[in-house]
């Protein structure tokens, strides 16, 4: 059985001061857990992380890689220097990015095909706004989304991470019930299965205001291998309990 995933999403949020005093805490409370954990920081603490989680369990995660390899693209940060830090996933296309930096799916595919050239595990974050689930649209949105990643990196698509996370739940504490996560999970699922014939190692999470409360229902469903937490994410010991429920 594949481990489960739970991935922190710090967005940007965090100061020296406060990711020190998060990291101990979770690597104390944690232990040796069951399942895989990881935090994607802000490009600027992935020093500070990597040393503080230094052969411990907490695995180091970006939040955003760039399209190109290299060279003349002021302030982008390329798989390969992320790889020099010790990031093994990135976020990409998360729906802040596609919001408010235009990402489309193109880019979000190609920024996934970066993070594999490298060896580093693409999580890649696909969800419907609120008008798009109103008006009937919700399959057509993610299944879109996920068929460009699975274009462009076809031959390695069970490398990735998919994460399914509902525009309308994410920070806004309206999480998405079990029933309906499970339903888009089986989706994506399906979509995978037709791409690579070990679409069932890749791991599927679940995020939009996922927190202590509501994880462990979350986490029993049959496709739903993880969780992708935001706010949550940023107090050690909600994180915890998310952990303790993935186990
Ligand atoms: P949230 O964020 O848990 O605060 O809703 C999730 C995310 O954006 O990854």
């Amino acid at each position: 059985m594949k481990k489960k995933l739970i991935a922190g999403n710090w967005k940007m949020n965090g100061s020296l001061a406060a990711n020190d005093a998060l990291v101990r805490a979770l690597i104390a409370g944690m232990g040796q857990p069951a399942c895989d954990v990881a935090v994607a920081v802000p490009a600027p603490y992935l020093a500070q992380v990597a040393g503080i989680a230094a052969g411990s369990a907490l695995a180091l995660a970006a939040q955003d890689v760039s399209v190109h390899e290299a060279g003349a693209y002021t302030g982008e940060t390329s798989a390969a220097m992320l790889k020099e830090f010790g990031v093994r996933y990135v976020l990409v296309g998360h729906s802040e990015r596609r919001q408010y930096h235009g990402e489309s799916d193109t880019v979000v595919a190609v920024k996934a095909q970066r993070a594999l050239a490298l060896g580093i595990t693409p999580i890649v974050c696909v969800g419907e706004t609120l008008a798009e689930r109103e008006a009937g649209q919700t399959e057509v949105v993610v299944k879109r989304q996920l068929a460009a990643v699975i274009h462009l990196n076809g031959h390695c698509i069970s490398e990735i991470v998919v994460a399914y996370e509902p525009v309308w739940a994410i920070g806004t504490g309206r999480t998405a019930s079990p029933e309906q996560a499970q339903q888009v999970h089986a989706v994506l699922r399906a979509q995978l299965a037709a791409a690579s014939e070990h679409a069932d190692r890749i791991r599927l999470l679940y995020g939009g205001s996922m927190n202590a409360a509501n994880a462990a229902q979350l986490l029993a469903q049959a496709d739903i291998d993880g969780g992708l937490v935001g706010g949550a994410a940023l107090k050690a010991q909600d994180f915890l309990q998310i952990i303790a429920a993935a186990q």
